[in-house]
């Protein structure tokens, strides 16, 4: 796995511009989010280093493969929980009975393995959320991108997700980048946060966590303070 560097990146739609002179680094390996106010641009560099848009300057060490998490789970609805999983993974892996493996593996993972056979339709939207983190993790790819993952799930199953989603990172060992405008979610999850704000967009600020994520909580001193700073910066506007 390589770290991946954007240099003196640029994108401006229809003369907008949205990010310029824009610098930023995921680590290998780890989680990195990327947190700012809606319309900043976030997506916008998602987007750019799955290549689902292009952009000017240099995007360096994407991986070949890359695995996707949206707030719509983009689930086919004429397949089964196992259909879904197994219809992306069909592509990399030939053997059937290495893809029902790691199917159920990942559904153990996420505590739904009694749904396999069920249909998007009969899950709750919490539990699709669930699914989708396993396909992403099912899927042998290098890097997740997840954008707004957690949007619309109520606190308990944001933070059962959370949950599912550190044990399997553990297990899985990807890069990540995590966008969002939550900051409970960023202090929970990440590494590395970098706050994107002003119009052309730019990283105003960094912080790095370095305490074990599978047992942070918001009252600990150093992220209760962390999230603190980050709140009064979003407060006063940027
Ligand atoms: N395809 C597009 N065509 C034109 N303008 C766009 C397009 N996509 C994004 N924009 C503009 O770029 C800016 C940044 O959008 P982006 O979706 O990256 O923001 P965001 O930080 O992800 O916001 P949110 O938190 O609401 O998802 C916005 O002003 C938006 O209107
Ligand atoms: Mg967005």
């Amino acid at each position: 796995m390589k770290d991946i560097v954007l240099k003196n990146v640029k994108k401006s739609y229809q003369g907008n511009t949205v990010i310029e002179n824009f610098d930023m680094m995921l680590e290998a390996g780890k989680i990195t989010c990327l947190l700012g106010v809606s319309g900043v641009g976030k997506s916008t560099v998602l987007n750019i280093i799955g290549g689902l848009t292009t952009a000017e300057g240099s995007v360096a060490g994407i991986p070949e493969s890359i695995s996707y998490v949206f707030q719509e789970t983009n689930l086919a609805p004429n397949l089964t929980v196992s259909g879904n999983l197994d219809f992306v993974l069909r592509a990399k892996i030939k053997s059937k009975e290495e893809r029902g493996k790691m199917i159920a593996e990942v559904l153990e993972a996420v505590g739904l393995i009694e749904y396999a056979d069920s249909y998007p339709c009969q899950l709750s939207i919490g539990m699709a959320q669930r699914i989708s983190m396993a396909r992403a993790f099912a899927y042998p790819s290098e890097l997740i991108l997840m954008d707004e993952p957690f949007r619309g799930l109520d606190i308990a199953n944001k933070s059962k997700l959370i949950d599912y989603f550190l044990a399997l990172w553990q297990k899985k060992g990807k890069t990540v980048l995590l966008v969002t405008h939550n900051i409970d979610e960023a202090v929970l999850l990440s590494d590395r946060i970098f706050m994107l704000s002003g119009k052309p967009a730019k990283i105003t600020a960094q912080f790095n966590l370095s305490s074990d994520k599978t047992c942070r909580k918001l009252s600990d001193q150093d992220i209760s303070e962390v999230f603190a700073k980050i709140y009064d910066t979003f407060a006063v506007g940027i």
